[in-house]
């Protein structure tokens, strides 16, 4: 069983989680998700969760005492803290793989330019902290990067998945997929607006079908994320 926990100021951002593919590994046991409010955690009379940058620069700062609060309630020793922000490291299969092991996550999401660096800092003394980013592109807060996070970790998570829609063939997957992107898929009908699908997946021949998957596998990759090939 892998517990999440989620600590926002905008908890209705997370409601779907609680759906679909991730409500299903909820019901059955596999996974459990809570989503806790950081203002519950704030204590002054406006529930303040954010200041001015120390040294100046736009926007706001999230303060540290909110989200010690919240995280004190939160850590255990086999905790693995994850803080996404646009200046983390980047979040890979491998990492999503890695994580989908663990026993007890839990997730700050910042919003405005971030959370008091303190924060991690103090959490690392105590407890794995990795500071993830999801792509180069900067996004107004941590809580749909915990939405994509989320998912693709519980995917991978033994049983949510059924045998039916195994992962060794995804983009990005250990092996064989590991620096290539997916090829084409196709489903009846045969033929569809003068359009045929590739007669070697009809062959019956696995091994022929196995080896054209491959190369359409590196064809997409060259034209798509050549980056990926050595
Ligand atoms: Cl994890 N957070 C935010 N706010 N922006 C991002 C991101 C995360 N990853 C890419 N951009």
């Amino acid at each position: 069983m892998l517990k999440l926990d989620v600590v926002t100021v905008f908890p209705a951002y997370l409601e779907p989680l609680q759906l679909s593919l991730l409500g299903k590994a909820i019901e059955d046991g596999l996974l459990s998700v809570s989503v806790h409010d950081l203002r519950d955690q704030a204590h002054d009379k406006h529930q303040t969760v954010d200041d001015s940058p120390y040294g100046g620069g736009p926007g706001m700062v999230m303060k540290p005492e909110p989200w010690g609060n919240a995280l004190d309630d939160l850590v255990t020793n086999e905790t693995i803290l994850l803080i996404p922000t646009p200046s983390g490291v980047p979040f890979t299969q491998s990492l999503a793989q890695e994580l989908s092991t663990a026993k007890h996550i839990v997730f700050a999401c910042g919003r405005y330019e971030g959370i008091d660096a303190r924060v991690a800092e103090h959490y690392k003394t105590r407890i794995r902290v990795q500071e993830i980013s999801i792509g180069d592109y900067v996004l107004a807060g941590g809580e749909v990067a915990v939405l994509v996070i989320v998912e693709a970790i519980a995917r991978l998570v033994p049983g949510v998945l059924g045998n039916q829609d195994s992962f060794a063939d995804d983009s990005f997957a250990a092996g064989d997929m590991q620096n290539l992107l997916e090829g084409p898929v196709y489903t009846r009908p045969p033929v569809w607006r003068d359009l045929e699908v590739p007669q070697v997946l009809t062959s019956g021949d696995h091994a022929k079908i196995s080896a054209w998957k491959h190369e359409q596998a590196i064809q997409r990759t060259t034209q798509n994320r050549p980056d990926l090939l050595n």
